[in-house]
């Protein structure tokens, strides 16, 4: 094979003789390649994107009418960006993270699991009854909390109330696909042994631990950001909570971190990149990498930011421009 290989190289008379050559034995001419390796400044590959939780409560509505509960765990609406690296994108809504629209009914759980990817829910609507349990440790999932479960955790979600309950899920999927990691199992038993029930947890953010922190915080031209503790579980990301005053706008330049807003309260506008945006309660926003951000406040209004920054940081990759 080695002698074939020589002799044909040998035998080339022109460089168009010559490639075809090279490429079978799997090298390629760095003055011939198809794309290029090096460019001045970060794809947009991912859109800026607006969802709408009105539109999203519908639709997960009208799926429970035929999704039954032996589907009940997968009973989401993933928030996908059509662009994406291969212009065929249906699952990452930026290039680190999936967020989806999630619904179970009175009466459903999703069967105990674990994976390396970090996942978070903030709560939407869910009544008395409802709850998460993570490693053992059961936490509620009432509207406007927030929990994490981090990568490698066992967890459950219960619905033992009487109204339908529904969370917008936050991971970061795409980062474990990208890098490989991807490990997931589900339990052997179906419900997790409860074994506390703790009052506060490092996992659980409900609004009146977040809430008073943050009106704490002092403003910056009306804007507030409370960085909550979450990055010891879930190294990868920073997540924060801002405060924008009614009539304040929220500014950052374009860097090459991801982010996306879930919005917790209030209502007002959203310019990123090229998306102009009216926002309210329950919407989420895509903020991918490169796109300067402008979140304005027509009334006092509480987000949620998920960003991939710290990924950034510990590379030495983290850029603004
Ligand atoms: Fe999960």
């Amino acid at each position: 094979m080695h002698h074939d290989a020589k002799q044909q190289m040998l035998a080339a008379s022109n460089l168009d003789e010559l490639y075809p050559v090279i490429a079978a034995n799997l090298m390629t001419a760095g003055w011939h390649k198809k794309r290029r390796s090096l460019y001045p400044e970060p794809r947009a590959d991912y859109q800026p994107l607006h969802w709408r939780w009105d539109h999203g409560r519908i639709a997960l509505d009208q799926a429970g009418r035929w999704i039954g509960t032996e589907l009940a765990e997968r009973r989401n609406l993933l928030l996908y960006n059509p662009g994406g690296a291969s212009g065929d994108n249906d699952y990452d809504t930026v290039r680190t993270l999936v967020v989806a629209y999630q619904m179970i009914k009175p009466g459903e759980y999703a069967r105990s699991h674990q994976h390396t990817p970090n996942a978070m829910r903030l709560i939407l609507d869910a009544d008395e009854g409802c709850f998460t349990v993570v490693n053992g440790v059961k936490l509620p999932m009432r509207t406007g909390d927030f929990m994490l479960t981090p990568g490698g955790c066992w967890h459950s979600h219960y619905n033992e109330g009487k109204r339908n309950a529904y969370w917008i899920d936050v991971l970061d999927v795409p980062l474990v696909h990208r890098l490989g990691p991807m490990i997931f199992s589900e339990s052997p038993e179906w419900n997790q042994k409860v074994e506390s029930e703790p009052k506060e947890h490092p996992f659980y953010f409900p609004p009146t631990r977040t809430l008073p922190a943050l009106k704490a915080l002092a403003a910056s031209n009306g804007v507030k950001r409370l960085k909550l503790e979450t990055e010891t579980a879930m190294p990868p990301l920073d997540i924060g909570m801002f405060h924008i005053a009614a009539g304040s706008t929220y500014t950052a330049p374009r860097s090459t971190a991801s982010s996306i807003f879930a919005v917790i309260s209030g209502r007002g506008q959203a310019r990123i990149g090229g998306l102009s945006a009216e926002w309210t309660v329950g919407d989420v926003l895509a903020a991918p990498s490169w796109n300067a951000i402008e979140l304005g406040a027509s009334e006092d209004a509480v987000l949620l930011e998920v960003s991939d920054a710290p990924v950034f940081h510990k590379l030495g990759f983290y850029r603004e421009g």
